[in-house]
Order: C-alpha cells, then structure tokens, then sequence
C-alpha cells in the first residue's frame, strides 16, 4: 500500500471512499452471511463451568475488549488479560479488525464475535472467531506472540482463472510481496494489486498484531504456500494470520494508508458497508424492480468511471508530486530482504569451518548424506552449524555453483532448512545450514521407544509441513526444485518437532542434468522412487509426490517402507500391505500401534487415502502437492479413488542398509517385458535391485 501514501489528503480520500462505497455494491456480496464465522476454533483441555470464576473473568474480559474507544483508527488491535497467570482463572484475549476497517464497523463486528464465541465453544476455556472484518481470541493459557496456525479454515472461489498458470504467477508474486510488507508494517496488514493482466487480483494478508514480523513471515508463508491453484478467489484463515484474494475488489483500497494524523481529521467518510449484513434492503439488486435496478446500475456505473478517471488523474499528480519529496532512503526498504543475499554474505572461510567442527572430527560427524559425510560445528559467535561437505565430484564450474547457492539460499521456508552459506576452498565443497537439535525423521519414526515422542497430532503436522515444503519447493519458489531424494531421513525435526527437509536444491547444485527431462543418471533411495524414473529416467515434481507418498505411509505405519513383515518367508513391502488392507477394508489394521487407539479414524483413512494416490504408477494420476496440501487443510475435498500402486519394490535385497543410493548400475524390469534390461550404465555397482508388480492379494 505504500505505493498510495499519497492519498492523505481529506479531498482525496473523500472522493476514494465514495468510489469505494459504490465499487462495493457494484462488487456483489463476496462475504459469507454475517451469521457464520469463516473462522471457527474451540479447544481448551477443560471446560469451565456455568458460574465459576472463569466464567465471570470471561465476561468481564470480552466485555472490555469489545468496547471499540471511538477513536480507534483503522485495524483496531488490543490485547488484554484478567488476572495474572498465577491464577487458574486466568483469561487472555485479543481482538483485532482488518486492516482497513473503521472503528464503528470494528465494534459492531467485534460485539457479533464475542456472542458468537460463548455461543458457539459453549464452557470451552479456549476460542478463536473470525468474521470478515474482525478476530477475537481468548483462552486460559497467555498466547501473545506465538504464531498459532493448528487450526485453519478456507473458502474457494472455485471458478477457474481463465489463464491458470499466468494467473498463479502474478498471484504468488503479488501475495509474497504483501506478505513481506504486511510482516515488517506495525499494523501486520498489508493489501495489493496486480492489474498488469486483463484480470485485476486483489490481494489481503493480515497477522495479528502480537507476532514479530518473522512470525508473521512464517504464518503468512505457510497459508499462501497452499491457497488454491488456478481459482479465481480463496481465503485461508489460521488463528495468528489470514490471507485472500479475489479479482473483485473486496477491501477498502486507497484508503488504508496509515495517515499519520496532522491534524484532526475531517468527519469520518462513509466506511465500506457490510457485505452482505441483510441490515436494509438498498443493497439487494434482485428484489428490486427490474427497469430501475438497470437504470441505477447505469448510473452507478457512470459514476463510477466519472471518478475513477477523476482518481487515477489525481493519483497520477499526486505520485508524481509525492515522487520528488520522498526521502531517497525510505523505499528501499520494501526491497530489503530480497536482494540482500549475495555471494559475499554467504561465504564461509575453510578454516572457520575447520575449527568449528575440530579439524571434521569423528567425533563431531552427524551422518552420511547422500551428497557427503555431515559435521557439527559452532562458530565463535557460539551458533550451531551443519556443515556437509560435499564429495569431489561436481558437473559444475565455480562460478556458476556460487550463484546456484546464492539462489537456494534465498528459498526460505519454514519447512525447509535454512542454507547459511558455503565454502569454496581448496578444493574443497561445503554447504552450510542451520543445526537442527532432533536430527531426523526416521530417528523417531523407526525407534521403538522415541516413536511414541510422534502422536497423531504431530504425524498430521510433519505431513502437512512436508507438504508445503514441497508446496514451495515446486511451485512458489523462482527455481522450481525437484527434490528427488526426499525419505524419512532428509526430514529434520527442529525443537518443536516441526518438519523441515534438507538437501533440498543439492541435485540441483551439484548438477545432474537438471534441466533435462530425462536423466541417464538415476540417483535417490531405494523405495522412494517413482517408476517412471527408475525405469525410464523421467522425471517431474510428480517424482518428490511418489516420495512424499511413501514418506505418509510410512509416517502413518510407522514401518519403513521396505519392511520386511512379520513372516521373513514371505516377506512384503510396505506398498503391498498397505494397498492389501485398503482393498479388503481393514485399513486401519496398519496404523502405528503406539498411536492406533487415539487418532480419528477419518483423519487417518484420509492420510492413507491421500498417500496412495501419491504413488499410483502413472504419473498424471498423482495429484500435485498444491492438491495435496489442500487435501491435508481441507476436509471437504473429495478424494478420487486411487488406482493399483502397480509398481512395487521387490524385497529380497532388503536386508542391506537402506540409506545407500543407487547411484548408476541396476537392473529393472517391467512387468510385461521382465528381464529386459533398460538400463545397464557403467559405473561402479552397488546394488542390483529388481523391480516387479505385485497383485494385490
Ligand atoms: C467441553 O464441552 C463441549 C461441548 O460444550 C464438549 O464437546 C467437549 O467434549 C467438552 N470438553 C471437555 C474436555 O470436557
Ligand atoms: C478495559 O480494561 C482496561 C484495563 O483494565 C481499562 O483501563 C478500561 O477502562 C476497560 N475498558 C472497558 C470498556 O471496560
Ligand atoms: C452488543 O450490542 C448490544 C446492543 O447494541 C448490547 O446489548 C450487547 O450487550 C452487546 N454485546 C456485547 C458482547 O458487547
Ligand atoms: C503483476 O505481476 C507480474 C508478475 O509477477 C509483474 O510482472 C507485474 O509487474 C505485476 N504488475 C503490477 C501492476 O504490480
Ligand atoms: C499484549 O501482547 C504483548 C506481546 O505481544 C505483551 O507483551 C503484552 O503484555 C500484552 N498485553 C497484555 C495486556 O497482556
Ligand atoms: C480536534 O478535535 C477535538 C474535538 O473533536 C478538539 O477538542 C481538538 O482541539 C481538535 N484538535 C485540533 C488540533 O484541532
Ligand atoms: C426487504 O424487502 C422485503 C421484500 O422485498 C420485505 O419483506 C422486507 O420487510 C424488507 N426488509 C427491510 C428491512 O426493509
């Protein structure tokens, strides 16, 4: 919004106003009815009781921070508690309006919230509602500055953009940059416009103002990382932040400019109207006569260019007035985080490195990757480091490797590892990420003790993480990462379980033929790749889908994807036992016993469900993981029935660590032309693996 800063003059924001006020009634009713919240979340260990001093705490909070002081601004946000936290009957509460709203609608939305809460989460300790213009929040626990997004709430506009892959674009771009402006603004509001394509999108994101601007960052990211592809319109509401767009305009455009006030403002202008508050009937153009509702659509019509071409003329004089007597300084921080990252600041010295991680002692060595051994380390400045050096062997020249990382280093994502930096040295590769204390995934997933670390609601929550990293990887981040080897031990957990995938843009750092589509070298895990690679070298983000897919089931099962069952006679993997008990209706025989009794049952089904259409055999039935993640968030999205996994490890090599790569050199197989060797490279061996399909009983 900063780009409007001119509009603080009365005059202007008289005329925007009444534009807006009438671009309004034009735009239709886009809300929901002002009856059902579009955000909705009871929860609290315990219930209070009717009459108990909770109760009593709880009304007199709700009471009070309901009352909107008349001279609020715009975006009201207060936050409150009654006793302190030594008290049982402790209650903490915010309340909060869209960033454009007026104090007198803030009210009237906000006294709607509060009844709707306690009428709504009846005796829970904890609640959040959201109405469209305004959020209010309690619980028993103090919650002020922690980002929140447990439970989310979205609405489509299923009306497919006419230019799907165009519109994306300028979608992601125009939310990631309000994100970003929103994050760093002490209002945590920021709104948009991208008008450079015949549709115009409107775009709105908003934190509540308790988070920092890097909690705000993460909240907003992880919401737009999966609003819907392709849709005209969808909002995504969590406790902590909300994102939406639409192509009509549903906010309060120019006026929103936080003016800092010079002197009293002229009486306040006409706010923007309730959508949809069914208050009178002025607004409902269908009940009205025909040959008058067209008349005054005319005319509103009329007016509405009259002052829009009256606006953007003023807008125009002022931008340019404005223009000359901005200080030079001020813009540039809208551009801060995206160009700051250079070579230069992501460039470790090898004896830092050295010293760090004592000379890359056994002692201090975490593990082996697929691209290197991997070191702790701790800098001077006392940060814990991960240092993984790189073997020798790199397709690529220098130059061209500093300015790849320069680029992975600006994919920055919640559930993705964040790269530091890296070294270049006497013959020597490294990359540098940030330590995670919980190692990886597997760790936990496969101990039989530290598996029960992992209930349900953390299993939810590390799918839904590596499906947006994904999210990212594939679709929002400018290089479009295919992952390729992501496994349960490429997870990293950081201190609050939260997933975050490593290795992440190696394969494409370290070149294999990365903008091909086909590769003559296959490089992944055994039991994690896609059929279409290991037979044929293909490859596509459906290849990290097939990955992922495994990864849910084995998050679900507990069980390595190549177990080798009960009966070592009959050994079957993972894919077949599960794909087994789907068909003959026992699915939830194979969920984790340490978590079998205290997961809903439809969750879990719907977990399984949405792995075995990630590794059906035929890439294009794999849904993408924009339309996993939305199977993840949204449980009103229906499920197609998957198809046979027809393509199922063979275990009898099982036996042999899992974690080596097949570099080069494997035979495989198909099932109709079996023993036909596709591929047969040089290189030296390491596994010889044989693929076949497996009949489901
Ligand atoms: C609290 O009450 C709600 C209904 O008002 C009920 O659904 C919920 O199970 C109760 N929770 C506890 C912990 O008793
Ligand atoms: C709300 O509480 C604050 C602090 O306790 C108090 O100053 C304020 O007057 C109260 N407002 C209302 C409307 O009760
Ligand atoms: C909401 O407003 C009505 C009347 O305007 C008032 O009677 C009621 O107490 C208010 N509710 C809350 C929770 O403030
Ligand atoms: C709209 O988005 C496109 C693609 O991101 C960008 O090139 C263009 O400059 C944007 N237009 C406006 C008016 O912001
Ligand atoms: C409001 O939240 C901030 C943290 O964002 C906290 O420091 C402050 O104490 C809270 N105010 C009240 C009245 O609890
Ligand atoms: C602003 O208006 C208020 C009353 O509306 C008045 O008391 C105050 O003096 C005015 N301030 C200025 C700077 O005009
Ligand atoms: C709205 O119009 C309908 C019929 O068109 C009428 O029955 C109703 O009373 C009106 N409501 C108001 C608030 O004017």
């Amino acid at each position: 919004m900063e780009r409007f800063l001119p509009f603080s003059g009365p005059a202007g924001k008289l005329t925007v106003l009444s534009m807006l006020a009438l671009l309004n009634i034009l735009s239709a009713p886009l809300g929901h009815s002002q009856e059902n919240p579009i955000y909705l979340w009871c929860s609290g260990n315990t219930n209070y009781t009717a009459g108990s001093e909770y109760k009593a705490n709880l009304d007199l909070l709700l009471g009070n921070l309901s009352a909107v002081p008349a001279s609020a601004g715009r975006g009201h946000f207060r936050n409150a508690s009654i006793a302190d936290w030594t008290n049982p009957n402790a209650v903490y509460g915010l309340v909060q309006c869209r960033g454009d709203v007026l104090a007198a609608d803030c009210a009237s939305c906000l006294n709607r919230s509060a009844s709707a809460a306690v009428l709504r989460c009846p005796l829970r300790r904890r609640a959040a509602v959201r109405f469209d213009y305004c959020l209010l929040r309690f619980s028993d626990q103090k919650f002020f500055g922690n980002m929140d997004d447990t439970e989310r709430s979205s609405l489509v506009n299923s009306n497919g953009a006419p230019d799907p892959l165009a519109f994306d674009h300028r979608l992601m771009d125009l939310m990631v940059e309000i994100s970003s402006q929103a994050a760093a603004a002490s209002s945590k509001f920021a709104v948009g416009i991208n008008n450079s394509d015949s549709s115009v999108i409107y775009g709105l994101v908003q934190c509540t103002q308790d988070l920092s601007e890097s909690e705000c960052s993460q909240c907003l990211q992880g919401q737009i990382s999966i609003l819907p592809r392709g849709e005209i319109g969808a909002q995504i509401h969590v406790a902590s932040c909300s994102v939406r767009f639409e192509t009509s305009i549903f906010f309060a455009t120019l006026a929103i400019s936080p003016p800092p006030p010079p002197q009293n403002r002229s009486l306040p202008s006409p706010p923007p109207p309730l959508p949809a508050n069914n208050g009178g009937n002025g607004t409902d153009v269908s009940s009205g006569g025909k040959e008058n509702t067209s008349r005054s659509w005319r005319i509103i019509l009329i007016i509405v260019i009259l002052l829009l071409v009256a606006v953007i003329v003023l807008l125009l004089i002022l931008l340019i007035h404005f223009r000359r007597r901005i200080p030079k300084g001020l813009p540039l921080n809208l551009v801060k985080d995206q160009e700051v990252i250079t070579a230069e600041s992501l460039l470790f010295d090898f004896r830092t490195l050295k010293i760090a991680t004592r000379n890359f002692s056994e002692a201090n060595k975490l593990g082996e990757g697929g691209f290197g051994p991997v070191y702790k380390g701790l800098l001077p400045d006392g940060q814990q480091i991960a240092v993984k050096r790189l073997s020798k062997r790199s397709g690529q020249g220098l130059a061209e490797l500093r300015n790849e990382v320069v680029l992975v280093a600006k994919l920055q994502h919640r559930n993705l590892v964040r790269l530091l930096g890296f070294c270049l040295e006497e013959e020597e590769k490294m990359v540098i990420y940030e330590y995670l204390p919980n190692r990886s995934l597997d760790n936990f997933l496969f101990d039989p003790i530290k598996r029960h670390v992992l209930d349900w609601e953390r299993r939810y929550k590390l799918i839904e993480g590596i499906a947006r990293g994904l999210v990212y990887l594939h679709e929002d981040s400018r290089l479009r990462v295919i992952h390729r080897d992501l496994k349960a031990s490429n997870v990293l957990l950081d201190e609050n379980m939260n997933p975050k995938i490593s290795d992440f843009g190696l394969a494409k750092l370290f070149g294999m033929d990365e903008t091909h589509r086909n590769t003559s070298r296959i490089a992944g895990t055994h039991g994690y790749m896609a059929p279409e690679y290991v037979i044929r070298g293909h490859f596509s983000p459906k290849l990290d889908v097939f990955s992922f897919g495994i990864l849910t089931l084995e998050i679900v099962t507990g069980q390595r994807n190549n177990i080798v069952s009960c009966d070592s006679e009959n050994p079957i993997d993972l894919v077949s036992y599960v794909w087994h008990h789907w068909n003959e209706g026992t699915t939830l025989e194979v969920v984790d016993q340490s978590i079998a009794d205290q997961c809903p049952r439809h969750e879990v089904i719907r977990c399984i469900h949405m792995g075995l259409l990630c590794i059906q055999s035929d890439p294009s039935d794999r849904p993408n993981m924009s339309e996993v993640a939305l199977m993840l968030s949204s449980f009103s999205v229906t499920l197609l029935a998957p198809s046979k996994p027809a393509f199922v490890l063979n275990s009898s090599m099982r036996s042999q660590s899992e974690e080596s790569r097949i570099d080069t050199d494997y035979q495989s197989s198909e099932r109709h032309n079996s023993n036909q060797s596709i591929y047969r490279p040089s290189g030296q061996s390491i596994n010889e693996v044989t693929f076949s399909g497996v009949e489901p009983r």
